[in-house]
C-alpha cells in the first residue's frame, strides 16, 4: 500500500480541504502515515496569507527534497493557496514539486496520481476547470463528533492588505439543500457540532438564485432544526455585514454558540478606511455592544493586525482601547505582512519591523489581560463542555470545550463526544479549570 502525509498550512478552511485531501486519498487506497519522511506521497497543502507561512512552507519544500533525492520514488504534490498565486513559478523555482493544485482542485490530485500510476507526466498544475465545492470528496475527519461543513468559497471583498480574494476569487455560496443534506448526513454519523466555514459567512446567500435563496440568518435556524446537532459554530462573520437578524438567530436558536469571532482588524478608523473593511470605529463597539445586550454570556473573539502601512503610535493606541472596550474574549494578533499585488503593499508609510514588534508584544499582552479579566468571571458557574479527550497537561484531567469556545481542564468522568456540565474553580489567561457535575 502507498502511504501518505498531509501537512496543513493554513487556516479552517485550509485543514478542511486537508480533511478532503485525506479523504480522498484513502479511498484511493493509500494509507496514513504519522509522520511526512515514511511516506511515498507528500503533500502540503499551502497558505500565503503572511511571510511566515510562506517561510515556514519553504523549510518543508528544502525537507520534500533531501527525502526525494534519498528515494527519488517519492512523490511530492503541493495544493492551496500558495500554489494557486505562484502558479506560474512554481516548478521553476521547486523543482522537487510532482504536482500542483489550487483550492478549488482538490479532485485534480487524485485524478494525477491514477494518471501517474499508468505514466502520467510530472510537473503539471491541476486546475481541474471550474472551482469545484470540495463536498463532492469524501472527509476524513480528526474527530467523530466534531465536523467543518464549508458554505460558501471566495470573498468579495476588497480588504486592501489581504490576498485572499485574488487566490479564492468571487464568492460563491453553496446551495442551502447541499449544506443541510450534509449536516443531516453529518448528524446520522453521530456529529454533535459543526461549523460552518466561509471568508464571509454573513454574505452567504447574496449570490444565489431568488426561488433556492436563504441568508444567512435563515441558513442558521434550518441548521437549528436538524436533530442531533447540539452545537453550531460559524467563522468568519465580517462586522460589516452583521446584521440584526442573524444577532436574532443566534437568540432563539438552541445549539447556535454563544460565540461570535469577528474580526477587528483595527481601533483606529483612519487605519480601517486604509484596509477597506467599509466601518469604523464607532459601529464596530456599537455592534458588540448590540451583540453582547442582546445575547446573555457571548464571548467576542477577533484578529488586529498591528503596522499596517501609515499606523502611528496614535493608531495603535486606538486598537490597544478598543481590546480593553470590546472586551475581548481572545484575539489572533498578527503584525502587518506586505503581500503580492495588493493595494496595501504599495503605501507608503510601511512601519518599520522593530516598530512592529513592539507594538505586537504590548498588544498580545492586553489582550492576555482582557481575556483572563473575561475568564475569571466564569469561576463559580457550571458551563456546558463537549468532552474532546484527555487534558493535554495533566493525564488525569480531561479536556473540552465550553460553548463560548474556551478550553477547560477537568476532573471527571466522561468519553469523547459527550456533553457535561462542569463548575469552574479556577483560570489562566487562555483556560479553565473545573470538576464535572452531570451526566
Ligand atoms: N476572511 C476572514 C479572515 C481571513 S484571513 C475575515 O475577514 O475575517 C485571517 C486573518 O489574517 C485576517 O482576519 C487578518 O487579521 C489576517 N491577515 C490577512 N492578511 C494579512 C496580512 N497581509 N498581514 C497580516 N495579517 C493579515
Ligand atoms: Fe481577506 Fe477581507 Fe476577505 Fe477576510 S473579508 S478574506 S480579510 S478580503
Ligand atoms: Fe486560508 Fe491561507 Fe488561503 S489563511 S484562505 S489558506 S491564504
Amino acid at each position: 500500500m502507498r502511504r501518505y502525509h498531509v501537512t496543513t498550512f493554513g487556516c479552517q478552511m485550509n485543514a478542511h480541504d486537508s480533511e478532503r485531501i485525506r479523504g480522498m486519498l484513502e479511498e484511493l487506497g493509500l494509507g496514513e502515515v504519522a509522520e511526512l519522511e515514511q511516506a511515498d506521497v507528500m503533500v502540503f497543502n499551502t497558505c500565503t496569507i503572511r511571510e511566515k507561512a510562506e517561510s515556514r512552507l519553504a523549510a518543508h519544500l528544502g525537507l520534500a527534497k533531501t527525502l526525494k533525492d534519498a528515494d527519488p520514488g517519492r512523490l511530492l504534490a503541493v495544493g492551496g493557496c500558495f500554489a494557486e498565486v505562484q502558479r506560474e513559478r512554481l516548478f521553476e523555482q521547486f523543482p522537487q514539486v510532482d504536482f500542483a493544485f489550487g483550492p478549488g482542485s482538490i479532485a485534480a490530485l487524485g485524478e494525477w496520481l491514477a494518471a501517474e500510476r499508468n505514466g502520467g507526466a510530472s510537473g503539471s498544475f491541476g486546475t481541474g476547470g471550474e472551482r469545484r465545492f470540495t463536498a463532492e470528496l469524501p472527509a476524513r475527519r480528526e474527530r467523530a463528533f466534531q465536523a467543518w461543513v464549508q458554505i460558501s468559497m471566495g470573498c468579495n471583498s476588497v480588504c486592501s492588505y489581504c490576498i485572499v480574494p485574488t487566490v479564492r476569487g468571487r464568492e460563491m455560496s453553496r446551495a442551502p439543500v447541499e449544506i443541510l443534506a450534509e449536516i443531516k448526513g453529518l448528524a446520522a454519523d453521530g456529529v454533535r457540532e459543526i461549523t460552518l466555514l466561509g471568508q464571509n459567512v454573513n454574505s452567504y446567500g447574496r449570490d444565489l438564485p431568488a426561488d433556492r435563496r436563504l441568508d444567512f440568518a435563515e441558513l442558521l435556524r434550518a441548521c437549528d432544526q436538524v436533530e442531533g446537532i447540539e452545537r453550531i459554530r460559524f467563522t468568519s462573520p465580517h462586522p460589516k455585514d452583521f446584521r440584526s437578524d442573524v444577532i436574532a438567530a443566534m437568540v432563539e436558536c438552541d445549539s447556535v454558540c454563544e460565540h461570535a469571532h469577528l474580526p477587528a482588524q483595527s481601533g483606529s478608523s483612519r487605519i480601517l478606511k486604509a484596509m477597506r473593511r467599509t466601518y469604523d470605529r464607532e459601529r464596530f463597539l456599537a455592534l458588540a455592544a448590540d451583540m453582547r445586550a442582546a445575547i446573555p454570556d457571548l464571548a467576542i473573539t477577533t484578529d488586529l493586525i498591528v503596522g499596517f502601512p501609515g499606523e502611528t503610535d496614535e493608531d495603535f493606541a486606538q486598537t490597544l482601547s478598543l481590546v480593553e472596550q470590546a472586551g475581548f474574549d481572545g484575539a489572533y494578533t498578527f503584525v502587518y505582512s506586505p503581500r503580492y499585488e495588493t493595494e496595501a503593499a504599495s503605501l507608503s508609510g510601511q512601519v518599520p519591523e522593530e516598530v512592529k514588534r513592539e507594538r505586537i508584544e504590548r498588544l498580545i499582552e492586553l489582550v492576555q489581560a482582557t481575556a483572563s479579566e473575561q475568564n475569571e468571571r466564569r469561576v463559580g458557574g457550571v458551563e456546558q463542555v463537549l468532552v474532546e479527550g484527555k487534558s493535554r497537561t495533566d493525564d488525569a484531567l480531561l479536556r473540552g470545550r465550553t460553548r463560548r469556545n474556551t478550553t477547560v481542564n477537568f476532573s471527571g468522568d466522561a468519553a469523547p463526544g459527550e456533553l457535561v456540565d462542569v463548575r469552574i474553580e479556577a483560570t489562566t489567561s487562555t483556560t479553565l479549570r473545573g470538576i464535572a457535575v452531570s451526566p
